[in-house]
């Protein structure tokens, strides 16, 4: 689960031929790894049945898409956007779940077609109800637990917006009386990271939720099975959290007869460590002996701003045009936008804090790949900010070919919706 087979793949001799070929930044994914972690998902024990869907929202590039959906992963949407996104990847609308913080006005279309719908609010379900009387419907419940290492990827407990606090299912059964709703899948989502401990504990209070409502056939526990990103970080063992998932459903069924199906939807486990970005050295400055030394690069927060955003740490390699490794030296990485935000080289988990890292010492012009950048960065980023253009985005196919998945955006393309009124 961490990313020393993408470092593999995407070699150093690899990154000089690409960075020779297409403009940097450029991200780059391998479908060997999309195919691993997907095997490895569909490998979690289980008792009666699992079904993993992929959280797109981590990375919706279509081929990315097609090549988990190929591999037996179903889709998590997280808007009315992300749905049709899917269903243009060529997705089975059966296949595709919208669990989503905005439910689409077309929510009635969108289940018409054949989209599940797992209502995250009273307002959604009610929205919902009255658009498809008589309806199937998932509830995303906030069991009021959190997870998550920092404030801004904790989602679950008192804090957090998702889905319907546990106290309320009495307004639930409400709703679906009156819109003759049937309750058939139950959700939650907390983000609960790498401890089975914890894994172990959503499950049971979910599985506990699960006896009042009758109908339920299906308990997803979500994603956030933490990853790997760099040699500091211990990733989920899906086999070491599913042997205690398993016992928890089988005690379930002894107790009510009922068996249930497991559902996990993880995002960053499938696709977090399944792609870097290629990035060149654009400068390099100081700020004196009891200052730092900065590289600055010709990506940043417009690419990847998950370190500028809650701490995230990469796998950061120098590698020198000429070749030859020199002397190592500490740096702070930074981003070509104009923000002091804008930083890849934070203290873990505080965007706040500046962690100068060892590399080999660079010039301008040395390559750059910064790892585990194939979740949450090309889908998630201040996209266009200062004008830069979405960088094109590569698979190494497992045959060890290179496509492009994307081409780079053009300022014409960047531009295009704009009006000026001004003559
Ligand atoms: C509802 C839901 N499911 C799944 C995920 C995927 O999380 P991760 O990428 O941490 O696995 C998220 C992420 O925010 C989410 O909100």
């Amino acid at each position: 689960m961490n990313n020393k087979l993408f470092n593999s793949i995407l070699s150093d001799d690899l990154s000089r031929q690409i960075a020779h070929g297409h403009e940097t930044p450029v991200y780059v994914y391998s479908e060997e790894v999309l195919l691993r972690q997907a095997r490895l998902a569909k490998a979690m024990p289980n008792a009666y049945g699992l079904k993993v869907r992929y959280a797109m929202k981590a990375n919706s590039n279509t081929s990315v898409l097609r090549i988990l959906y190929k591999a037996g992963i179903s889709i998590d949407a997280s808007s009315g956007y992300e749905v049709e996104r899917a269903l243009l990847a060529g997705i089975a609308p059966s296949d595709v779940q919208i669990t989503a913080q905005e439910m689409p006005d077309n929510i009635g279309d969108l289940y018409r077609a054949g989209v599940l719908v797992n209502a995250c609010s009273l307002a959604q379900l009610e929205k919902f109800g009255k658009v498809s009387p008589g309806g199937e419907v998932s509830v995303r419940v906030n069991p009021g637990l959190g997870s998550g290492h920092t404030n801004r990827t904790n989602v679950g407990g008192v804090s957090s917006s998702f889905g319907i606090w546990h106290e309320y299912l009495d307004h639930v059964f409400d709703i679906c009386r009156r819109y003759s709703l049937t309750i058939t899948r139950a959700h939650t989502h907390i983000g609960s990271g790498a401890d089975p401990g914890v894994w172990e504990k959503v499950a049971l209070m979910s599985l506990d939720m699960c006896r009042s409502l009758p109908d339920v056939a299906i308990l997803s526990l979500g994603g956030g099975f933490k990853i790997a990103r760099n040699e500091a970080e211990t990733g989920a063992d899906l086999q070491a959290i599913g042997i205690p998932l398993r016992a928890a459903f089988e005690d379930f069924y002894q107790a009510t007869g009922r068996k249930l199906t497991q559902e996990i939807e993880p995002g960053s486990f499938l696709v977090g460590n399944a792609g870097g970005i290629i990035a060149t050295v654009t400068d390099l400055v100081d700020t004196g002996e009891d200052g730092y030394r900065f590289i600055k690069l010709d990506t940043g927060m417009n690419d990847i701003i998950r370190p500028g955003m809650y701490g995230g740490v990469h796998d950061i390699r120098t590698l020198s045009a000429s070749g030859i490794q020199a002397e190592k030296t500490d740096y702070l990485v930074v981003g070509h936008c104009c923000e002091s935000s804008d930083i890849l080289t934070p203290m873990p988990g505080d965007p706040d804090g500046l962690r100068p890292i060892e590399l080999n010492k660079v010039n301008i012009g040395d390559l750059v790949v910064i790892a585990g950048a194939g979740a949450y960065c090309a889908s998630m980023s201040a996209k266009n900010y200062n004008a830069f253009p979405e960088s094109a985005e590569l698979m190494i196919r497992e045959d060890g070919s290179v496509q492009t998945v994307r081409r780079r955006q053009t300022l014409e393309q960047l531009m295009q919706n704009e009006i000026n009124v001004i003559d």
